[in-house]
């Protein structure tokens, strides 16, 4: 037999393919704790980022070390200690029959139709165990893609130290430029809450004027991007409200000692 039958083609190709796929294969085993390892190291990065925590020579691990997690159901605003944390996805909470919930059509501000139950929050204390601030996850429609990100709260719970998201598919140069660090800046030392504890902070159409009477609570509306800047104001409306952290928050002023009223 010649070495150009179809037999022997295909005995050749065959043999190819179980050999690519068992390398393969193989690879993604291998792999898998590295991978792993990656995707919460690319998490904790992202969550420093957005409270404005990473530093330049010092490791994500290292920087990260201050902050603990912890489960909230947010209906209550207490801690959840039945789900083990380490294991937890809040995505694919929110789909699931046990931990997600619907969210009716009037209360969707952040038009995401389901969240989960319980949400993962990051808490960081000094050495004395006094609080010092708290990151917390939101997400929300913009016009093209959902966007995730982290806010970071100082311990009086409504200065804002951060607010980046770290994934979402706006278009770059309009609802993408959330990513543009000058945007980004603005956030930092904006009130979320007004002195009665209701949500003050706004997303403009526009820029913010700097004699603003209002100046602390807006931030500039992304020039192009209306749908974009309107997803962003909303999802943090959800966020912040009785659906989303108000009860967590409520708990923490309480036990933390920031309570106005
Ligand atoms: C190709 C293309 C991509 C767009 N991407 C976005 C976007 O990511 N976010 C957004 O809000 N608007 C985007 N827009 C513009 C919206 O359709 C809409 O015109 C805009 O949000 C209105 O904002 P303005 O009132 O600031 O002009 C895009 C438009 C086009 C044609």
């Amino acid at each position: 037999m010649g070495n150009d039958t179809i037999k022997k083609t295909l005995i050749v190709a065959g043999l190819l393919s179980i050999v690519c796929s068992v390398v393969v294969s193989g690879a993604a085993v291998f792999l898998r704790s590295d991978q792993l390892r990656n995707k919460d190291l690319d998490k904790k990065k992202n969550i420093l980022m957005a409270a404005g925590l990473l530093e330049k020579g010092k490791s994500v691990e290292e920087l990260f070390a201050k902050f603990e997690a912890k489960l909230v159901d947010l209906a209550t605003g207490e801690y959840h200690e039945d789900i083990d944390i380490a294991t937890f996805d809040q995505r694919k909470a929110a789909k699931s029959p046990e931990y997600g919930i619907p969210i009716s059509k009037e209360l969707d501000l952040a038009g995401i139709k389901n969240r989960s139950k319980y949400a993962l929050v990051y808490i960081a204390r000094d050495e004395e165990g006094l609080l010092q601030q708290m990151i917390l996850p939101v997400h929300g429609k913009g016009l093209w893609s959902t966007l995730y990100g982290f806010l970071a709260l100082d311990s009086d719970m409504t200065t804002i130290n951060g607010f980046a998201f770290y994934e979402h598919g706006e278009t770059p140069g309009l609802g993408g430029e959330v990513d543009n660090p000058r945007w980004k800046a603005q956030w930092i030392g904006k009130k979320a809450f007004d002195e009665n504890w209701n949500i003050g902070i706004e997303v403009l159409k526009g820029k913010v004027i700097p004699n603003d009477p209002k100046f602390q609570y807006r931030v500039d509306g992304l020039s192009g991007a209306t749908i974009t800047s309107r997803g962003v104001r909303d999802l943090l409306r959800y966020w912040l409200g009785e659906n989303g952290f108000k009860h967590f928050l409520d708990r923490l002023r309480a036990s933390e000692g920031t309570d106005r009223g």
